[in-house]
């Protein structure tokens, strides 16, 4: 299984994720390329549809990657072949068009043969994307039942007869546990819509232990006593596991969607525009319970969001997308002192402050790429413009840039 630097928990690795409409394809993701380290929380800012909740349903295995990778801990849990088939396609237009022309018998041997030697190195690198997308979670399970084995067969062993039933039976239970765990699961999402997001027919129990219980939870005591910690760590009450989502407010839906990520005991929670449904008021509210979570837990976050204002004082590092492509990405501080994008300071220019003067004055900026981008001859990609600070640029733009952060 290929694996990648450990430190890093979450790396997105030329993400792509095109939709086909019809005949053509909807590039919702583009080559998109990030890392989350351990603890961080990393905001992902960008406009409706510019392929944000795309990008968190990718990592979390919703949609089958169509190129790129996607490692977590450092084991590739999502990997997309299209690169490669582009590849091949590439090189062997590149040695037709050259026989096409006119070639000796040597250097046709010598050509065929590094074309075959590359084209066997892609088809290689195919063959594991796809194993890897697939056995991901089968290699982790495996591993954890390895570790559940290790640990209860001695404490069996040596067990007095009279605690040996109750052992045998914690044993088959986090036995039963460990196979079904999925790597991936250590990824939970919240959602945008606490309303659509929670069914109906369900109990505020049954919504919270829903994922306890796929996980081969069968314990009811143990699945009652972590639910009602959860409702409570939620700034709800034991009370409310018995009533239904209707009953509820939107911040306190939004609690309930919150609980039943935490029970999980995730690594990485990706919130997904999680208090854009929510009065003003409440927005604050269900920020400050993540930033708790966060620090009670040492959760790493990706947090989604259509405007800079959430993110500010939230977010370690930002990420800013347009269009399916990362154009700006830096530390907080640095991409609200020194934006370069023209759609970042548009962004910004969007953000309204306390303060009546300036939004007298505030002008917002309109972005239009057209306008903005000259992309005809040289073509943009993501550049390092200083250490953290990523632009999606050419040269010449870069050179401007650069002029400007001096
Ligand atoms: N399952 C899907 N099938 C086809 N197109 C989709 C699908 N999901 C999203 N899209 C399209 O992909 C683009 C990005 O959508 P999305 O990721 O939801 O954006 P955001 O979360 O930033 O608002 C949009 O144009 C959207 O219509
Ligand atoms: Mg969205």
């Amino acid at each position: 299984m290929e694996k990648n630097n450990e430190e890093v928990l979450l790396k997105i690795d030329h993400l792509c994720q095109y939709f086909k409409m019809g005949k053509s394809e909807l590039k919702a993701v583009d080559d998109v390329s990030f890392d989350i380290k351990k603890g961080e929380v990393f905001g992902l800012v960008g406009e409706s549809g510019c392929g944000k909740t795309t990008t968190g349903r990718s990592i979390i295995k919703l949609y089958n990657v169509t190129s790129g990778n996607i490692y977590f801990k450092g084991v590739r849990i999502g990997a997309g072949i299209r690169s490669y088939k582009n590849a091949i396609e590439k090189a062997r237009a590149e040695y037709n068009e050259k026989k096409t022309a006119g070639l000796s018998a040597e250097e046709d041997a010598r050509l065929k043969k590094e074309l075959d030697a590359f084209v066997g190195e892609q088809k290689a690198a195919i063959k594991a994307a796809k194993y890897d997308q697939k056995n991901c979670d089968k290699e982790y399970a495996q591993q954890r039942v390895a570790q559940v084995k290790e640990k209860y067969e001695p404490l069996l062993a040596k067990a007095a007869p009279a605690e040996k039933e109750k052992l045998a039976k914690e044993y088959k239970n986090e036995l039963r546990k460990a196979k079904n765990t999925k790597l991936v699961t250590q990824i939970q999402m919240i959602f945008q819509d606490p309303i659509a997001s929670l069914d109906p027919r369900l109990t505020v129990r049954e919504i919270i232990a829903e994922g306890l219980i796929i996980q081969g939870e069968r314990d009811k005591e143990v699945i009652d006593r972590k639910v009602y910690e959860m409702l409570e760590m939620v700034g709800l009450v034991r009370e409310h596991a018995s009533r239904y989502p209707h009953e509820f407010s939107g911040g306190q839906r939004q609690r309930i969607g919150v609980a039943r990520s935490i029970i999980m005991n995730p690594d990485m929670i990706i919130a997904d525009e999680p208090v854009s449904a929510l009065d003003v008021s409440v927005q604050a509210q269900v920020i400050n319970l993540l930033n708790e979570l966060r620090e009670k837990f040492g959760l790493t976050i990706l947090f989604v969001a259509h405007d800079l204002s959430v993110v500010k004082y939230f977010s370690d590092r930002i990420g800013v997308m347009y269009f399916g492509k990362l154009v700006e990405m830096a530390p907080s501080d640095e991409l609200f002192k020194n934006p370069l994008h023209p759609y970042t300071k548009s962004l910004l220019s969007a953000i309204p402050l306390p303060d009546p003067i300036y939004e007298k004055q505030r002008v917002r900026i309109v972005y239009n790429p057209l306008a903005e981008h000259d992309y005809t001859v040289d073509k943009p990609s993501l550049r390092e413009i200083k250490p953290g600070h990523f632009i999606q640029c050419n040269e010449a733009e870069y050179k401007k840039y650069m002029e400007e952060l001096k």
